[in-house]
């Protein structure tokens, strides 16, 4: 099958979070099934320019209608890449190559990435590969199930496309007039992109994609409702039919605490104690706490942002920390009152907190192995990753049981039994509470059932071979309507 991928991040050339690690493995692993043919396309942004790791050559030029607007776009193919993905690269200096900083957050969002959407259509007209399928990621690529319904039929006759939601929080909302101005739609097209009078890219893919799938099964049921679903329930639940689940993969071969280079020592799930035990005193070492094997650490690596359920956390911490005996290491950053407050807790509790405030993927793979507990308390979570690659290196996640977390780590009880990890059912900071004790306590008191609850973990497999699998299913689905 021919297979055409479109999204505005994957690793390793540009990553701002989970979308940029799925669109490093999902391609590679669709790649790897007999008959596939995959196209990765992503803009040619500045940072991906500069690195001179990267070997391009440009293959084709032309330029995108963008309402009144006549836009370059440089194609350039990616010389060295082995597994078989063919990457081009959209080059417009003006959108992307000249612009330093974050890949996103600049006022002309909605305009830049209509732009990649439409170019993307071009480069695969232009570079003759007409796909069976198109699978688009988040808002950024919205716009390509439209614009292929209302300009492109002729070109792509057979051609079905498929919009996956990695998270529904953001939408890619524009004013009204950016569907005359920019999108330059058929009027027709209008209700199907219209919210309140202003233009909503994501519910317009919803509408006309072929199929919707997004990255978990739990959370494809939660956007039925408004609690998760950001306003967009009732057009999801109208186009239920479309939806489905697909809970995503991690790499197992760049997480594997048997190879990881970034670890002090190496284990797998056969025999971990040593090894896990030697990643634990070298991590409290490195960040300035106790060297103690019997203290329980908690650990976090996270963006401080407000779902990410670091409220809850904030809320019991000092109880927390009165009232048992043990360590908390958080990395990450994001917004300042949570950075200010972890800061702060640091420096209160010296020997019990480190807050570790900068973005670090050794140290992350450091903590990942060296931590006991791993704390993922979102308010929602589309899927999630860092929970799966703390299992695969032994660490025990204590969820909220939303999403992907729910899907991937069933809870155990109080004893370690019948799940992976520990789970909270209300968004509530005293069940959070409740079931991080539950993990502090088996592993003060119970360390063999302590040390089967690692085991299972290490022992599941969240390689993506199972969802590529899936992916493949809901491609033939789509071709078949
Ligand atoms: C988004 C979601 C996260 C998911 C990732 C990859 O970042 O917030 O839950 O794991 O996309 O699909």
């Amino acid at each position: 099958m021919k297979i055409a991928i479109l999204a505005s991040e994957g690793a390793p050339y540009v990553k701002s979070g989970g979308l940029g690690d799925v669109m490093e493995a999902l391609p590679a692993a669709l790649a790897r099934i007999e008959g596939n043919e995959v196209t990765l396309i992503l803009p040619y942004y500045k940072k991906i320019k500069d690195n001179p790791a990267y070997e391009v050559e440009q293959v084709a030029q032309f330029y995108v209608a963008l309402g009144w607007r006549q836009q370059y776009a440089g194609i350039m193919r990616l010389k060295n890449r082995t597994d078989g993905v063919q990457v081009y690269f959209i080059d417009n200096l003006y959108y992307f190559g000249a612009r330093e900083g974050a890949i996103y957050g600049n006022p002309d969002d909605a305009e830049r990435f209509a732009f990649f959407s439409k170019a993307c259509l071009d480069t695969l007209v232009c570079m003759g590969f007409i796909p069976d399928v198109i699978q688009c990621n988040d808002w950024q690529t919205a716009a390509v199930p439209t614009f292929l319904k209302a300009y492109y039929g002729p070109l792509f006759p057979n051609t079905k496309c498929m919009f996956t939601i990695h998270n529904v929080e953001y939408q890619g909302w524009a004013n009204g007039d950016f569907f005359d101005n920019v999108l330059a739609l058929p009027w027709e097209y209008r209700p199907r992109l219209d919210m309140n009078g202003a233009v909503n890219l994501m519910k317009g893919a919803i509408e006309c994609a072929d199929l919707v799938t997004t990255v978990s099964e739990t959370y494809a049921r939660e956007l039925m409702y408004p609690y998760y679903a950001h306003g967009l329930d009732s057009v999801l639940s109208g186009n239920a039919w479309k939806l489905t689940g697909i809970t995503n993969g991690i790499d197992t071969n760049t997480f594997n605490p048997e190879t990881d280079p970034a670890l002090p020592a190496h284990y797998n799930a056969d025999s971990f104690v040593e090894g896990k035990a030697a990643c634990k005193a070298a991590l409290q070492e490195e960040v300035g706490l106790p060297v103690n094997p019997d203290v329980p650490l908690m650990v976090m690596v996270t963006r401080l942002a407000g779902h990410k359920g670091l409220d809850l956390l904030c809320y019991i911490a000092r109880r927390l920390l009165w009232e048992e005996d043990c360590q908390l290491l958080i990395l990450g950053t994001g917004e300042y009152h949570f950075e200010e407050y972890f800061k702060e807790l640091a420096y209160e509790f010296p020997d019990r907190v480190a807050a570790k405030i900068t973005f670090n993927l050794g140290l992350a793979a450091r903590i990942y192995a060296g931590g006991d507990l791993y704390l993922m308390p979102s308010k929602s979570e589309p899927c999630g990753l860092s929970q799966m690659n703390a299992m695969r290196y032994g660490t025990v996640p204590v969820v909220h049981a939303t999403g992907g977390l729910q899907d991937t780590v069933p809870g155990a009880d109080a004893d370690g039994n019948g799940g992976l990890g520990f789970t909270f059912q209300s968004y509530n900071a005293d069940d959070f509470l409740a079931s991080l004790k539950r993990g502090l306590h088996l592993y003060r008191y119970n360390r063999d059932a302590f040390r089967a609850l690692q085991r299972r973990g290490m022992e599941q497999d969240f390689s993506w071979n199972v969802p590529a699998g899936k992916y493949m299913e809901q491609f033939y689905r789509m071709q078949n309507m």
